[in-house]
C-alpha cells in the first residue's frame, strides 16, 4: 500500500516501511526503511521522531543559498541527489549542459499514487500479473534547465519487495550528455552494517565477500558489457549480528545485464549512502530534445528473520515477478548436454549413442552443445553460421531432432548467437557487423568478436536467423551462450558523439531480440550462460527460466558456487550437472555430485556411454529419486542451515510450499579427526506436524577404506589393485539407517542427531563412513 500524509510518502509492504518527505525547500529526505513500524503520531499526522534536525551547516559545508544556514545538502540524507549544489559524495544524477555546467538542482513538481504497474519501454521489469502492486511516481524538475526525472516506486506487499526506477526527460531545446543516472539511492544514518557482495571469476562464480563498513567509497560493479562473473549485481546489508535465521538483512540487485555499479559510500558524518545503477564508467549518453532515458529497475527487500528471511523474499519475487512465459512454473526437464562428453568432437552417430544410453537411465532431454554448425571443430571459427555441418549431421538438425525426438526425448541445441568469428561467412559478407574501431587492431577473446548489438540490422539479422533455425530444427531447448567480454567498445553503427551509448545500446539490443524470440517460441525453454555465470541477473531471468551457474561441476565449489546464487535467486534458476570434473580434477563421490546438482535444475554432462554397471545404475536411482522430489527441489523453500562460510558441515534444505515434504543435504568439506558429531536441522515444517524423518539409503563402496580391508579379509588384498575393484564390486555394505519420527518444532529447533562419524575405529552399520567431500540426503514426510 502507498499512502500520503501531507508531505510524506509511506510505502508499506507486509512486514516493511518505507518513507520518505518531501522538505519546504523541495528537496526529499529519505526517512526510513526496514521492518514496519507505526509512522504517523496520535494525530495523524507523520511522527516527527524521522525527520532530521539541521540548525547549521557546519565549518566547510556550503549552504545552498545566504537564506537559511540549516540548507546544506552535504549532511542531509536525500532521496535523490544532484551534482554541484554542495553534496559532495556520489551523485544518482551527473548531466553535461548544453552550456558546459555539469551542475543540476532537481526539486520536487507532483507526485501521484496508481494501480498497477507498467512496463519499461526500452528494458526488461519485474510485472505484476494479478494487478496487485501498487506505484508511486513522483516527478522533479530542474530548476536552472528544462529537465524533469520521474522516480517511479512500485510495492509488491507479499514478498515484501519495493522496486524503484527512473526516467530522464528533456524538457528543453537542447542536448544533454548524461554522464550517470542511476536506479536507486538509500541515504541513512545508520552506518554499522556488514556490506555483502559476491565476486569470483570464471569457474568461481559467487563467492560471498563481506566488508565492514568505513569512511570511504565501496564498488561493487562490472564494465566488461555484462553484469560479470567477478560481482554480480545482488547485494545484502546486515548488522554484525544477523545469522541466516535471525537478524536484519537488506538486499537489492538491478533488473540489468550490462555495466552495473553498486556504491557504498559512508560520508565523514557517517552518513551511509546506497547508489546501484549503469556503471558510469565508459558511459554517456546524449539526450535529445523531447528524448527520455530510462535507467533499469532496481530491486530491494528487507527482513527481520536473518539472510533465509531474506532470500525468501527475493525467491518469490523472481519467481512470481521476474521468471515470465510457460517454464517460469513448470518443472524442469532432466539433461544430458554433450559438452563436457565430446567437446567440439561430435557427429551424429555419436550423439545418438549418448542419447540412447541418456534414455536408458531416465534423462528427458538431450542437448547438443558446441560445435555443429559452420566448420567449427574447435572454437577459432563458424560463430554467426548457424546452419548444420553436415558432415557431422548429415540429415542436418532437424533430422538428428527427428531421432532424438523418436527415442522420446526432448531436443536442445546451443547457439551462441551475440558472437562472429573473424574466420567466418558472416564477417566475409559483413565485417562492419562486429563491435570493433575502423581501421585499429583490436582484441579477441576467445579467438572471437562481439556483433554490434547496438545495430539494429544486426539485431534483425540475428532474430531471424535464430527464429528459423528454432522453427525448422525441432527445438525443445535453447542454452544461449556469450563466451567473451567487451574490448574495443565501439560501434561502427553510431557517430561519434555517440560511442558512449555503445554497451547500453548493446544490451537494449539483446534484450529486443530476447523478448522477440521467446514470446515468438514460448514452448522453448531457454537457458541462459556466458562461459558459465559471467551473466547470472534478473535482466537475463526475464527471458531465461535458468542460466547455467557456472562451467565448475566440482561438487566442492558448486556447494559454495551454489550457496552464494541461493541468496538472490531461487534454486531452479541455476541449472547443475554432474559431471567427471574436468575444472579442478578433484575426486569427489558420484553421490555428492548428485546431491549438490539436485539442488537445482538437475543436468548430467559426462560421457554416460563409459559408466560401468555400478555408475549407470547409480544414476538410474539418482534420477528416479530427483523425479519423486523434484517439485520440492525446484519449487520448494530454501534453508541454508550451517554455513559453508563457517568452515564445517554445510546444510541445506528444501521444503514443499505446503510443509508436506523436505529434501535435505548434509555436506563435509575435510574430514575433522575424532569428531563423530552430526546434527541436521530441517527448517520450514508444520511445528506441530508428526513427520517421518529418514535417509537416503545407499551401500558403501568397500574401496573407501582403502587397505583397512585387510582387517577382514581372509587374503591380503592390495590397495587399488584390480582384486579390490572386483570384491568392490561384488560387496556391497550397508550404509547407516537414520529412520525417526519426530515434530517438525523438534526436527526445526532440535534437529536430528545424527549417526556417528567414522573414525579410524568401530565401523559397524550404525557408524556413518563419511570422508571427505562426502554427503547425504534426508527426507521429513509429514505422517
Ligand atoms: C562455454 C559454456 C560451456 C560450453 C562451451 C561451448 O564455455 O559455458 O558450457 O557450452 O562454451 O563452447
Amino acid at each position: 500500500m502507498i499512502r500520503q500524509i501531507n508531505d510524506t510518502f509511506i510505502l508499506e509492504t507486509d512486514k516493511t516501511t518505507y518513507a520518505f518527505r518531501v522538505l519546504d525547500t523541495g528537496y526529499l529526505e529519505h526517512l526510513y526503511y526496514g521492518r514496519k513500524i507505526h509512522i504517523a503520531d496520535e494525530d495523524g499526522a507523520v511522527a516527527s521522531a524521522l525527520f532530521e534536525k539541521h540548525e547549521y551547516a557546519p565549518g566547510i559545508n556550503n549552504v545552498y543559498d545566504g537564506t537559511r544556514a540549516d540548507f546544506s545538502f552535504n549532511d542531509m540524507r536525500l532521496e535523490f541527489s544532484a551534482n554541484g549544489k554542495g553534496d559532495n559524495r556520489e551523485p544518482f544524477i551527473e548531466v553535461v549542459h548544453a552550456d558546459g555546467s555539469r551542475t543540476s538542482d532537481f526539486i520536487f513538481e507532483s507526485a501521484k499514487i496508481v494501480k498497477g504497474k507498467k512496463m519499461l519501454d526500452t528494458l526488461p521489469s519485474s510485472y505484476d500479473e494479478k494487478g496487485e502492486c501498487s506505484g508511486l511516481i513522483v516527478t522533479l524538475f530542474d530548476r536552472n534547465y528544462d529537465l524533469a526525472v520521474e522516480l517511479s516506486y512500485h510495492v509488491f506487499e507479499s514478498c515484501d519487495v519495493i522496486t524503484r526506477s527512473a526516467k530522464l526527460i528533456n524538457r528543453s531545446k537542447d542536448s544533454v550528455r548524461i554522464l550517470r543516472f542511476m536506479s536507486v539511492q538509500i541515504d541513512t544514518d545508520e552506518s554499522d552494517m556488514i556490506f555483502t557482495t559476491f565476486n569470483g571469476a570464471w569457474i568461481r562464480e559467487m563467492g560471498r565477500v563481506d566488508h565492514e563498513l568505513t569512511v570511504g567509497t565501496i564498488a561493487n560493479g562490472s564494465c566488461t558489457g555484462t553484469s560479470g562473473s567477478t560481482a554480480n549485481p545482488f547485494v545484502m546489508f546486515s548488522k554484525k549480528c544477523t545469522s541466516e535465521n535471525n537478524g536484519t538483512a537488506y538486499a537489492f540487485n538491478l533488473i540489468y545485464s550490462g555495466n552495473h555499479i553498486e556504491t557504498v559510500q559512508i560520508s565523514e558524518f557517517g552518513k551511509l549512502r546506497f547508489l546501484s545503477g549503469i556503471n558510469p564508467k565508459g558511459f554517456e549518453y546524449v539526450l535529445t530534445a523531447g528524448e527520455t532515458f530510462e535507467a533499469p529497475e532496481a530491486v530491494f527487500t528487507v527482513s527481520e528473520e536473518g539472510f533465509n528471511g531474506m532470500s525468501y523474499n527475493m525467491h518469490r519475487f523472481v519467481s512470481d515477478h521476474i521468471l515470465r512465459g510457460e517454464w517460469a512454473k513448470m518443472e524442469r526437464p532432466v539433461l544430458l548436454n554433450s559438452w563436457e562428453a565430446a567437446y567440439f568432437d561430435i557427429t551424429e552417430f555419436k550423439l545418438l549413442r549418448m542419447a540412447r544410453k541418456a534414455k536408458s537411465v531416465g534423462i528427458e532431454l538431450f542437448v547438443m552443445d558446441d560445435g555443429w554448425f559452420g566448420s567449427r571443430n574447435d572454437d577459432r571459427s563458424s560463430l554467426g553460421d548457424w546452419h548444420a555441418n553436415k558432415k557431422k549431421l548429415p540429415g542436418g538438425v532437424a533430422g538428428l531432432s527427428k531421432k532424438i525426438h523418436n527415442m522420446g526425448l526432448g531436443f536442445g541445441i546451443w547457439v551462441e548467437p551475440e558472437m562472429i568469428s573473424e574466420d567466418s561467412d558472416l564477417y566475409r559478407g559483413h565485417p562492419d557487423w562486429a563491435m570493433k574501431i575502423p581501421g585499429k587492431p583490436h582484441s579477441k577473446g576467445r579467438n572471437q568478436m562481439i556483433l554490434d548489438l547496438a545495430n539494429d540490422e544486426v539485431c534483425r539479422y540475428i532474430t531471424d536467423t535464430l527464429a528459423s533455425l528454432f522453427a525448422d530444427g525441432g527445438i525443445d531447448y535453447v542454452k544461449w551462450d556469450m563466451n567473451r567480454t567487451m574490448t574495443d567498445v565501439y560501434s561502427p553503427a553510431l557517430p561519434a558523439a555517440r560511442q558512449g551509448e555503445c554497451a547500453h545500446r548493446y544490451i537494449m539490443g539483446l534484450y529486443r531480440i530476447l523478448k522477440n524470440l521467446t514470446e515468438r517460441f514460448p514452448d522453448i525453454l531457454f537457458e541462459g550462460c556466458a562461459s558459465g555465470g559471467n551473466r547470472f541477473d534478473p535482466g537475463m531471468l526475464c527471458f531465461f527460466s535458468q542460466i547455467w551457474g557456472s562451467d565448475d561441476t566440482d561438487a566442492v565449489e558448486r556447494v559454495r558456487i551454489q550457496t552464494g546464487y541461493s541468496y538472490g535467486y531461487p534454486l531452479r534458476t541455476v541449472s547443475a550437472h554432474v559431471s567427471s570434473v574436468h575444472q579442478t580434477l578433484r575426486v569427489t563421490p558420484l553421490e555428492t555430485r548428485f546431491d549438490v546438482a539436485a539442488f537445482a535444475s538437475l543436468g548430467y554432462e559426462c560421457n554416460l556411454c563409459d559408466l560401468d554397471q555400478n555408475e549407470t545404475e547409480a544414476i538410474k536411482d539418482q534420477i528416479r529419486l530427483y523425479k519423486q522430489w523434484r517439485s520440492v527441489f525446484q519449487f520448494g523453500r530454501f534453508y541454508r542451515g550451517s554455513n559453508i562460510y563457517e568452515g564445517g558441515d554445510v546444510t541445506w534444505n528444501v521444503v514443499s510450499p505446503d510443509g508436506i515434504r523436505s529434501a535435505a543435504m548434509i555436506f563435509q568439506p575435510l574430514v575433522r579427526p575424532n569428531d563423530q558429531r552430526g546434527r541436521i536441522r530441517i527448517f520450514g515444517l508444520d511445528p506441530d506436524g508428526v513427520y517421518h524423518f529418514y535417509n537416503r539409503p545407499f551401500k558403501i563402496d568397500i574401496r573407501v577404506f582403502g587397505d583397512l580391508i585387510n582387517m577382514i579379509a581372509p587374503v591380503h588384498v592390495k590397495n587399488g589393485s584390480a582384486v579390490h575393484d572386483i570384491i568392490s564390486r561384488l560387496v556391497k555394505l550397508d550404509g547407516e539407517k537414520e529412520d525417526i519420527t519426530a515434530h517438525g518444532d523438534m526436527l526445526e529447533k532440535a534437529g536430528v542427531i545424527l549417526s556417528p562419524k567414522f573414525s579410524s575405529t568401530g565401523f559397524n552399520d550404525k557408524t556413518r563412513v563419511f570422508p571427505d567431500f562426502a554427503s547425504r540426503l534426508y527426507f521429513a514426510e509429514k505422517k
